[in-house]
């Protein structure tokens, strides 16, 4: 199975009383091990959390380091860009080169990487020194 059907799958447990729009997120380890994200939402909505960021937190309680590939999913005509706040989460758990495969639910696909989504993501040496 691929990380875009793990996506897929996942996808369907999204919380999403407000937007009605699901998100599925799949993260491949540097370690091996998936993890999968879905977006939750809240009747605060700025509370709500996307699909990225749940994989992304799932990845750390399950005591793994770093995104080796990561696919999202959505049902949408084109395939859904991850939120600034996504891109720099992402960044900070991935290498510039890291492969992003941005998926919709009727077949689309957009190969990117976490680099191409944030140039000159904002990272820790930025406080070297401080
Ligand atoms: N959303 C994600 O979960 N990931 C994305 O990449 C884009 C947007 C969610 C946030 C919100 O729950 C809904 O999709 C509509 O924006």
């Amino acid at each position: 199975m691929s990380l875009v059907d793990d996506a897929a799958r996942v996808r369907e447990n999204a919380y999403v009383p407000y937007s009605r729009f699901k998100v599925g997120a799949a993260i491949r380890s540097t370690e091996g091990n998936l993890h999968l994200g879905v977006n939750v939402e809240n009747a605060a909505y700025p509370e709500g959390t996307c699909a990225e960021a749940g994989a992304i937190a799932a990845m750390i309680a399950a005591g793994d380091s770093r995104i080796a590939e990561i696919a999202v999913i959505a049902d949408c005509p084109a395939p859904v860009p991850p939120c600034g706040g996504c891109r720099q989460k992402l960044a900070e758990f991935a290498d510039p080169t890291t492969p992003v495969t941005l998926a919709t639910t009727d077949g689309k696909r957009l190969e990117t990487t976490v680099g191409d989504l944030l140039p000159g993501a904002f990272g820790m040496g930025h406080m070297d020194g401080v």
